[in-house]
């Protein structure tokens, strides 16, 4: 059996990155929350909660009066993540180590949410059930997940970006158990029992030299160079990951290019 341990470590480079990626994803993950019916006052769980960001974000909906839960297994992401919502002056979210799938539930959440969690998991099913067991009758589950497949776009063609879009899912590929659960929201629910999930996906796209694509592709690309060259896509020193950046930047905008990024897949369900 694979197993699900995340893949990416939590150094405080990652958890940097992770941050970055967060500030990008902000407005479709609030879309998601928002759309499965989170609203001041409630109770929510954060499964795989990372550094916070999402926990951050559920806990500025439910407000004062609301409850949020943070779970993670890895001790490392819990306490910058505390730390954080310490920093916010978020006093109710409370934060949980241990692995999602099998930590006490309540049934007394209003929402279960999890965010680019579905992806690592061994069994996204068991992930998925665990969620529905959090939530009382009639409040939902929610997860937004990242397509790990294929080659983003560019327009007109830009092939620095899409070597490097390559490169990027081809080495999560080799170590994420799961690169398309976020195409597959329909089968996982229907195997873990639940209704027919409601779906949206929104792309991140731009251009032009201020898009925050390029330092997210290539941080991202930084935080998996390591295993790249283990695989063998890369040669070790291949890749000069320092100015990968900056090259993206000239690339694109030397063509007046429109870029695109991976494919964000949102869904939910009430229980
Ligand atoms: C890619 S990070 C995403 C973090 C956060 N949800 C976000 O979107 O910023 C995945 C996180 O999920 C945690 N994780 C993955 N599977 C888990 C599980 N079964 N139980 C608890 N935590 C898990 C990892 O430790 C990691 O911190």
């Amino acid at each position: 059996m694979v197993e699900d341990t995340y893949v990416l470590g939590h150094s405080k480079q990652e958890l940097r990155r992770l941050m970055l990626q967060a500030e990008n994803l902000r407005p479709i993950t609030m879309r998601l929350l928002r759309e499965a019916g989170l609203a001041p006052g409630m109770r929510v769980v954060d499964l795989g909660c990372g550094v916070g960001d999402v926990a951050l974000l559920a806990a500025e909906i439910v407000g004062p009066t609301g409850t949020v839960i943070a779970i993670d297994r890895n001790p490392t992401a819990i306490i910058a993540a505390r730390a954080r919502a310490n920093a916010a002056g978020h006093a109710n979210i409370e934060f949980v180590e241990g692995n999602a799938s099998e930590v006490a539930r309540s049934g007394t959440c209003d929402l279960a949410i999890g965010r680019y969690v579905l992806v690592h998991q061994s069994d996204p099913v068991a992930l998925i059930r665990a969620a529905a067991t959090h939530v009382r009758p009639g409040g939902a589950i929610a997860f937004h997940e990242v397509f790990l497949m294929g080659t983003w776009w560019s327009y007109p063609s830009v092939p620095l970006w899409q070597q490097t879009s390559d490169l990027i899912n081809k080495t999560f590929g080799s170590v994420v158990t799961h690169p398309d659960a976020g195409a597959r929201m329909i089968e996982h629910f229907h195997n873990a029992g639940l209704p027919l999930p409601s779906l949206f996906s929104e792309t991140p796209v731009g251009g032009g030299p201020n898009s925050p694509l390029y330092p997210w592709a290539a941080e991202t690309f930084r935080t998996l160079l390591p295993r790249a060259e283990d695989v063998g896509l890369v040669k070790p020193g291949e890749i000069d990951i320092d100015s990968l950046e900056d090259r993206l930047r000239q690339a694109v905008t030397a063509v007046h290019g429109q870029i695109g990024f991976a494919h964000q897949h949102c869904g939910w369900a009430k229980v």
